[in-house]
């Protein structure tokens, strides 16, 4: 029987002994970007830290937004740690842990735009990265499929309506916020449209059925919430 203070022995299945593999499209700042080689952000350091906590060393694979439903529901990563958003639809190929982080959909539209609102949207041409709840749960709210363009990435969404070519990107508040710093600081000014849409809740989404692992990173990051480790990591990375 387990004494308290070694982890209990673990009864998760992982993909590679000993690792934690976090599959996740590193092109989302603050949530997951490179400095340089390495990938950082709010999910690489909380999953590093809730490895750490339960022996195992953390693998973080990098790849298209688009291919991670696949990639768990194929067990070649135990989780994906994205600022993915909770969503029924998902849940045919994965199963979620607790939700961590509360986010809302934000509109960009560049600074002379008299757009004011979602409203001022409707049928026209929005872009945001492929795959992600901006555009299958919020710009096909407002406009037709044909005049929603999906991008490997939220940036070059932005590029393309810093070019003309878009009227607005929808994607969520926390990139939206680092790409309005990083183009107003160019001079190239966007602004920002903020809480038009729900709520949204991001989760750890695990292999279906490895309850076992998401009871271990709940009970984690509870801990973490615990000792203020958690709230370190938000604030070093959101400002
Ligand atoms: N929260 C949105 C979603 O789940 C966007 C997530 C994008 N994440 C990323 N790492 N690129 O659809």
């Amino acid at each position: 029987s387990n004494t308290g203070s070694e982890p209990a022995a673990a009864n998760y299945d992982l993909v590679s002994d000993g690792k934690l593999i976090m599959g996740t499209n590193a092109q989302f700042p603050p949530f997951e970007f490179y400095e340089n080689q390495t990938i950082v952000g709010v999910d690489a350091e909380i999953m590093g830290e809730i490895a750490k906590r339960l022996g195992l060393e953390l693998e973080i694979k990098d790849m298209e937004f688009d291919s991670l439903p696949a990639s768990i529901k194929a067990k070649e990563i135990d989780v994906i740690g994205a600022g993915y958003t909770a969503d029924p639809d998902r849940e045919e190929n994965m199963d979620f842990t607790d939700s961590y982080y509360t986010a809302n959909q934000t509109i960009i539209v560049r600074a002379d735009s008299t757009a004011a609102s979602a409203d001022d949207l409707k049928g026209k041409i929005i872009g945001g990265q492929s795959g992600t709840t901006g555009l299958i749960t919020c710009a096909v709210e407002l406009t037709d499929e044909a005049n929603i363009k999906a991008y490997t990435n939220g940036a070059l969404a932005v590029e393309d309506l810093l070019n003309g070519k878009l009227d607005a990107v929808i994607i969520d508040n926390n990139p939206a916020n680092e790409y309005k710093n990083i183009h107003n600081i160019r001079g190239e000014k966007i602004k920002l449209l903020e809480n038009q849409f729900d709520e949204e809740h991001y989760v750890f989404g695990v292999q279906k059925g490895n309850k076992a692992l998401a009871d271990a990173i709940n009970s984690t990051l509870a801990e973490m919430k615990e000792d203020g480790s958690f709230q370190t990591i938000i604030d070093k990375y959101i400002k």
